[in-house]
């Protein structure tokens, strides 16, 4: 039995799973579908894949610029994948509920134990409401998830008159989160149309993002910047 158990250790420590092989997961898939479905009918922006690839893809690229390998920069971009699958049981809770899912995947495909914890960790603590950045993964998983504000999030445009969330996102022509390693900054830079919501508004309801990212940032040994249409504000 014992014999067993530590093989099966060594080859999991040779697998390397990557953010791709996650993605093609039929029940990652699945999961993320359905949970953007369930958060349009609460009314919430989109959630789908469309978002976990580009957080994903935005949180490896944080990882690459700080100087981090290859390998654990995959396991940022997995993260990435699967942080939001737990909106598919509730919105309460969603980031801790994400975590236990994706132990049940990622212990499915092999991975490694202790890759395992690291993003299960990093996805219960990226929401802002009760996360706080207690690795380099969390931390980019945090800064890629604040910085997707989009107007293709919107499902309604009609509801951007009444509703100060879709407003804003709805305004929101571009966001782009610069990596500067030299002079250690991470810059939230983005672009809104203020015929249809005006920074003021922004700052509103993303105050709390912010100061998530402000800690994210310097856990990094960054400092977070953030500016709406070329004016610094942070
Ligand atoms: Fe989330
Ligand atoms: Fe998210």
């Amino acid at each position: 039995m014992e014999e067993v158990k530590i093989r099966n250790l060594e080859q999991r420590e040779e697998i390397i799973i990557t953010s791709e092989d996650v993605k093609k997961h039929p029940l990652v898939i699945a999961t993320i579908e359905k949970s953007d479905k369930i958060l349009g009918i609460l009314g919430y922006t989109e959630h789908g894949l469309r978002h976990t690839s580009l957080v994903s893809n935005i949180a490896y690229n944080i990882m690459r610029r700080l100087g981090r390998d290859e390998k654990r920069s995959q396991l940022a971009a997995i993260a990435g994948v699967m942080h939001d699958m737990g909106n598919v049981v509730n919105r309460y809770y969603h980031a801790q509920t994400a975590a236990l899912m994706a132990q049940n995947i990622l212990m499915d495909l092999g991975m490694p134990y202790d890759d395992i914890l690291d993003i299960i960790g990093a996805i219960g603590n990226h929401d802002e409401k009760d996360g706080f950045p207690i690795s380099d993964i969390c931390a980019a998983l945090i800064l890629a998830d604040k910085s997707d504000v989009h107007s293709s999030r919107v499902r309604n445009p009609d509801s951007v008159k009444f509703d100060i969330h879709d407003r804003v996102n709805y305004a929101a022509k571009s966001s782009f989160l610069r990596v500067d390693d030299e002079k250690k900054t991470i810059s939230l830079e983005i672009k809104i149309d203020t015929k249809i919501s005006s920074p003021m508004e922004y700052f509103e309801i993303f105050l709390s993002r912010m100061v998530v990212c402000r800690r994210a940032a310097e856990f990094l040994g960054m400092r977070f910047e953030l500016s709406i249409n070329g004016h610094r504000l942070l």
